[in-house]
């Protein structure tokens, strides 16, 4: 995409005014009740992108902004006893119930998890296979999404994979999605997620997208695969 194309698509994105510490505050606050009211319409986007990541055993794998923990669940069976799963997510209740889910699932020992801020992820340049994230790329302000995504390449090794999932301006536009956009214009602490461009986003900051597509929930959703070109 030429540097004209991708601030046009940037300027009908809306901005995130949330701050940091409210974005915490908020997930910390409805961690409990997350899966009550995003499980049945995120769950099958989310199994797709893991169905296109197509985590190898013994790879080292991170994901960014897990929630309650259930894709660290199948990264790490997909990754096996000889793979690693690390996860980076700003809610300390979060962080909570995805260590409970991976106790349960005795996968614990597969799987590191870190609470802070993906700004900056704490992993070593080059120490990854893959990343993943669902439903969090959208929640970070318009300027700040380059520099997640910059983020993710230093850790990926080269030609490492990335699969990003997203509410998407591509696709059909209905009534439902400027409904979402209204809502997170004029009530940004009840809504934090707006659509964005994701795949245009990843080919802006250099990575080679593979695939990508539009899929339907209540809004759409982009799915896409993309690599670190080496
Ligand atoms: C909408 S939820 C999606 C959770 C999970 N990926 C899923 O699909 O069910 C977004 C998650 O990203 C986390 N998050 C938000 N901003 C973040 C940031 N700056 N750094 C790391 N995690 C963040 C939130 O705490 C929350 O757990």
């Amino acid at each position: 995409m030429s540097s004209e194309s991708a601030s046009q698509d940037e300027s009908d994105v809306l901005r995130v005014l949330q701050s940091r510490s409210e974005t915490r505050a908020f997930y910390n606050k409805i961690a409990n009740v997350y899966d009550l009211l995003a499980e049945r319409s995120e769950q099958p986007m989310r199994e797709s992108g893991l169905r296109v990541l197509a985590v190898a055993p013994g790879e080292r794998v991170l994901e960014i902004g897990f929630g309650t923990g259930h894709c660290l669940v199948e990264l790490a069976k997909a990754a096996g006893p000889t793979g690693k799963i690390f996860g980076i997510d700003l809610s300390e209740n979060m962080v909570t119930l995805a260590e409970k889910l991976l106790q349960r699932e005795s996968l614990a020992e597969q799987v590191e998890l870190h609470c802070g801020d993906a700004i900056e992820l704490p992993y070593a340049t080059g120490s990854m296979d893959a990343i993943f994230m669902s439903f969090t790329l959208e929640l970070f302000d318009t300027p700040e999404i380059p520099s997640v995504l910059d983020s993710c390449r230093r850790v990926l090794r080269p030609g490492g994979r990335i699969v990003a999932v997203g509410l998407s301006k591509e696709g059909r536009q209905g009534l439902i999605l400027h409904a979402l956009e209204w809502t997170h214009q004029h009530f940004p602490n009840l809504l934090d997620c707006r659509p964005i461009y994701v795949h245009r986003m990843l080919e802006s900051s250099g990575f080679e997208v593979l695939d990508w597509k539009v899929e339907y929930m209540w809004v759409p959703v982009e799915i896409v695969l993309a690599r670190k070109i080496d």
